[in-house]
């Protein structure tokens, strides 16, 4: 089982947590690691596994000029997200966005948002870095690291007016179900920081994980479905709700609808 004591204890905070020893910090890659909230080391299991790529030199150069300015590593300290974008609007977080061409478009077309990619795979947050500078795009902020921590540590309750899940790994063999990223404890956690009448939005072409994905979703008391795959009727809320419904294809998408993959679409909102 997946141990989400870290990600119960942001939601819940328990007098029961067990600390565990300050040794062996790393895990090394997509291991177990220890985990710090607050005073307290944790063991997780993470819903990603390290992987090494190294940028073109363009995609460097592009990086050195841009990151400092639109890019943060993930910290245990809480964000000012209206003061790093230098406006306030509502914020929506995109977890796990790869090489950003979901984000990209859905930024270009939502400029009223401020929406900030999750990532730790750097070689895709640098295609997203170079497609920024390339288009211009002013309302897109990106975070290296884990989103879960993301969530626990830098985002307060009730503070997200979106957060955008496409195709999380959906990791298929059995005795890797435990680094799914969409678990009760990781939904409860996303669905404690979003504001009431928030949205909480999924792609997946896992058949597997769709299944589940339902389940703990339908389990969540703070969701109420918003779309048919949800129980809820899109037309209903389509025009009124605060983010849009509409996902661009990416390049991962086009893969799975070549492999003849049906693509399961989740879209929940947090109960007023
Ligand atoms: C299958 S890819 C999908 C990428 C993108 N959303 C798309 O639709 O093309 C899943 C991505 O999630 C990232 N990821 C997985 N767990 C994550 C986590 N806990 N925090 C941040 N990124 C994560 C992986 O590095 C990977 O790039």
């Amino acid at each position: 089982m997946r141990d989400n004591r870290a990600v119960n204890d942001a939601v819940h905070p328990s007098p029961e947590s067990v600390p565990v020893t300050l040794s062996d910090t790393s895990g090394g890659a997509g291991g177990p690691r220890r985990h710090r909230t607050g005073s307290r080391l944790y063991p997780r299991v993470t819903s990603f596994r390290s992987r090494r790529g190294a940028l073109t030199p363009n995609q460097q150069k592009s990086w050195d000029r841009t990151w400092p300015l639109i890019g943060r590593e993930v910290a245990d300290e809480p964000l000012d997200a209206d003061a790093w974008f230098g406006r306030p609007a509502p914020l929506v977080i995109e977890i796990g966005c790869g090489t950003g061409t979901a984000t990209a478009e859905m930024a270009q077309a939502e400029p009223h948002l401020n929406l900030i990619g999750i990532e730790v795979y750097q070689p895709g947050l640098a295609q997203l870095v170079q497609r920024i500078e390339r288009d211009e795009i002013g309302n897109i902020r990106l975070l290296r690291g884990d989103a879960v921590d993301v969530l626990e540590n830098m985002i307060a309750p009730g503070s997200l007016t979106g957060v955008r899940v496409f195709f999380p790994d959906p990791w298929p063999k059995a005795r890797h179900h435990k680094r799914r990223l969409l678990q009760p404890a990781t939904v409860a956690l996303i669905a404690d920081r979003l504001r009431p009448g928030g949205v909480l939005h999924v792609a997946t072409d896992h058949a597997d994980y769709a299944e589940h994905i339902a389940a703990v979703g339908a389990a969540e008391p703070l969701l109420v479905g918003l779309n048919e795959t949800t129980g809820g009727v899109s037309a209903q809320h389509r025009e009124s709700a605060p983010i849009g419904f509409e996902r661009p294809v990416t390049k991962f998408e086009s893969k799975a609808h070549r492999a003849g993959s049906a693509i399961n679409e989740f879209i929940w909102g947090k109960i007023e």
